[in-house]
């Protein structure tokens, strides 16, 4: 019988995956979590021959990952940190087998296949999962999460645009017809461990370079999540020389001159209630210091002098409120669990 406090991991050996063991190994309402491993590395045991840094606490079994094994293994949920193709594969497979999701690749974020395949390049799942699946960004759709079989976590600079504008968009305030331009800037392990020549030490350390022009994945996302067109948003991505860490800095134009603390009072009526999302006071910008190694959205603004230019700064870190800490909120979500467990 599968249990709610039990969860299984696959992809514990990358970069997100490490960040979910961290998370799920102390958090309150979980025991024994399992991590799931491929058979090229059915010679590992536990979690600290992988990760040294956990010995003393992260004792925790790792087993060869097939779809029976984790089926079997008495979890109810099940955390994805694979590739998108791995997670399209196994997703069906394991609802089916009657376990809950959390997919931490983009191949669920679509209801439309098309334009999954279109961005990705990649066959797209089939389409009652893709029908069944919830956008699992818990600040926006937290009421859609209780009982979901299917939760695909938002990507990384998603998370921190969407949050950075949906105030303002949802309110009405921004001149769409001006352009927002999206100019965010990402640490190397957002590109997770596989070695590539642009991401070796010596191309990315005291480098500072963007990539992904109007081919970045996850365009689509955030306009489909702010309700606005391809042709409203300037999306661009940089590679940072550092580890861990997003600063997006939003450009919008608003449809008409607004004070400082209007802007200010909409975006903490908006978040009222929403720990993860930090706001700071009009003209103090959020840093990446301030928010890497948490669970943390971390919100600034600066309007100028005529009232209608404005520079909102978005910052969180890839792999907390990117990616292993959302997963986590979205499983405290799905089981009505203290929805800070875990991830303070
Ligand atoms: N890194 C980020 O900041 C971030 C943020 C948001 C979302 N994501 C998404 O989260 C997922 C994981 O990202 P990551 O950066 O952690 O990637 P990563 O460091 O490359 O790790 C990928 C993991 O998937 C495992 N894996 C690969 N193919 C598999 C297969 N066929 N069956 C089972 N396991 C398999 C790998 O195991 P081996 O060790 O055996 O290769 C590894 O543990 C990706 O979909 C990514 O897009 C990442």
């Amino acid at each position: 019988l599968s249990d709610p406090r039990r969860v299984a991991v696959v992809g514990a050996t990358g970069y997100a995956g490490y960040e979910l063991a961290r998370l799920l190994l102390r958090h309150p309402q979980i025991q024994k979590p399992t991590f799931y491993l491929r058979e090229s590395n059915a010679h590992v045991h536990c979690l600290t021959e992988l990760f040294p840094q956990l010995r003393g606490w992260g004792e925790a079994p790792c087993r060869t990952f097939s779809i029976d094994a984790v089926a079997g293994s008495g979890a109810a949920t099940v955390f994805l940190a694979t590739p998108h193709e791995t997670s399209a594969e196994i997703v069906p497979q394991l609802v089916n087998a009657g376990m809950r999701v959390v997919d931490l690749s983009g191949a669920f974020r679509f209801r439309d296949a098309k334009t999954f395949e279109h961005w990705y390049k990649l066959p797209a799942p089939p389409q009652e999962f893709l029908d069944e699946a919830v956008y699992g960004l818990p600040e926006i759709y937290g009421d859609r999460l209780p009982g979901a079989r299917i939760v695909a976590n938002p990507g990384c600079y998603s998370t921190s645009v969407i949050l950075g504008l949906k105030p303002l968009v949802e309110a009405g305030w921004i001149a769409k017809e001006r352009g927002i331009v999206c100019d965010c800037k990402s640490g190397a392990t957002g590109a997770g461990k596989e070695p590539k020549k642009e991401l070796h030490f010596a191309e990315v350390d005291e480098n500072f370079r963007a990539y992904g022009l109007f081919t970045h994945r996850h365009t689509p996302e955030v306009t489909e999540h702010l309700g606005l067109g391809l042709e409203d948003v300037m999306f661009t991505t940089h590679l940072l020389p550092v580890a861990r860490g997003i600063l997006s800095t939003l450009y919008a134009w608003l449809d008409s001159p607004r004070e400082a603390h209007e802007i200010e009072a909409l975006y903490r009526k908006f978040y009222a209630d929403r720990p993860m999302v930090r706001l700071w006071p009009a003209g103090k910008l959020p840093e990446l210091q301030h928010v890497v190694n948490t669970n943390f959205c971390d919100i600034g603004f600066a309007l100028d002098a005529s009232g209608r230019r404005l520079t909102v700064v978005s910052c969180l870190d890839n792999l907390g409120k990117g990616a292993a800490g959302q997963a986590v909120q979205n499983l405290n979500a799905m089981w009505g669990f203290d929805p800070q467990a875990g991830v303070i």
